[in-house]
């Protein structure tokens, strides 16, 4: 069995080379283990942090090691109670082909109509995500202005089609005219900025939003960030979810015009938050995310690579900004 490993440190641009396939089996389980098959790995973000020489969080993965990552499979074999064969689960065990992991690792998978590789985007990280973004800080109201950037990727879909259903005006920015044609078609964004055809992105912010912004859930940091504060309304709450337009540059100086004088006097919120903080809410974001699917309301589109020799790669293109929707390895 198969599995992808550091090979070496990124510097700058994330490129292929830096992983390598290797062999590592997954043993029978022992008592209070599982062992699964993979069917879908999902590619994310802040894996690009976890292998930088400046980590976003903690040490740096060292060269060699296993990726991080999460993978939705089937049980093969259990020597837990809790697991039998053919239980479809989600768990945190990295970019491998099958997996020997306690059985408290792991989360069951409800089956159902939806497609499985769901669970790694709109019922995954990135859908616990953005509603997590929307119910602890920014909380819309209809009616109100929402701007959601990176909106074709896979926080910013999800993010976009929950401004939609609690019935607010979702302005999406994001890279390119296909993103931007697919992010109003499907995910249901009232109009959407492709900022790098925008060559004064503020002014494009302001022309999108006459009545200004009331909520921004950033995906992105950086200059998009700039854009959006200056039209952002008495009172205006940003979800700051990532910086993705750093992640190639960590360690470097951060720069741009942040508008904190505003921030004092229009009584903003700005608040940073991490999914992984608010576990006690996933029972009931995961159940409001799969009834909005289940009426037709979310929906995912993804990117899929096939198999884990092309993971790297793949997750070179996401950073870079040329995968659209979810990004996913297909294992099986
Ligand atoms: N707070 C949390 O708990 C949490 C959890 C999950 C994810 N996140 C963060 O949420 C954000 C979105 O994650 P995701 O998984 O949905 O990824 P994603 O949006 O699918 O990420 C890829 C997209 O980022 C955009 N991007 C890359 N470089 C950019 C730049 N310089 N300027 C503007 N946009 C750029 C690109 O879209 P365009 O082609 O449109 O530029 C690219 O397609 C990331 O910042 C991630 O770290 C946070």
């Amino acid at each position: 069995m198969r599995a992808v490993a550091l090979a070496k440190r990124p510097k700058g641009a994330l490129t292929a080379d830096c992983f390598t396939l290797v062999e590592a089996p997954a043993a029978a389980p022992q008592e209070g283990e599982v062992r699964i098959r993979g069917r879908y790995l999902s590619l994310d973000p802040y894996m690009r942090g976890a292998i930088d020489e400046h980590p976003l969080h903690g040490a740096p993965l060292p060269i060699g090691a296993v990726m991080p990552g999460r993978v939705v499979g089937e049980v093969t074999d259990s020597a837990h109670p809790d697991f039998k064969p053919g239980d479809l689960v989600r768990g945190d065990v990295g970019w491998r082909a099958a997996a020997t992991v306690k059985g408290g690792a792991l989360v069951k998978i409800p089956a159902g109509d939806l497609p499985l590789s769901w669970h790694t985007g709109v019922f995954g990280g990135p859908g616990l995500t953005a509603w997590i973004g929307y119910a602890v800080v920014g909380d819309p109201k209809p009616g109100e202005t929402v701007v959601v950037s990176s909106a074709a990727g896979g926080v910013g879909m999800v993010a976009g089609q929950l401004g939609r259903a609690r019935g607010c005006h979702v302005i999406g920015i994001a890279g390119g005219a296909a993103k931007c044609a697919l992010a109003q078609s499907r995910f249901g964004f009232d109009e959407v900025i492709d900022y790098k055809a925008a060559p004064d992105l503020a002014a494009a912010v302001k022309a999108a939003a006459p009545r200004g912004v009331d909520f921004y859930f950033d995906n992105v940091g950086e200059r998009t960030l700039d854009a959006v504060l200056a039209n952002l309304n008495v009172r205006g709450r940003v979800a700051l979810c990532g910086h993705i337009a750093a992640y190639n540059s960590l360690g470097s100086p951060d720069v741009g015009k942040r508008h904190y004088r505003d921030a004092n006097s229009f009584r903003w919120r700005l608040q940073g938050f991490s999914v992984r903080d608010n576990a006690d809410l996933w029972p009931r974001a995961t159940a409001e995310l799969m009834a909005l699917a289940q009426a037709g309301k979310l929906v995912q589109h993804e990117t899929v690579v096939d198999g884990l020799a092309g993971a790297g790669q793949g997750l070179a293109d996401l950073i870079a900004g040329r995968v659209t929707g979810k990004a996913v390895v297909k294992l099986a």
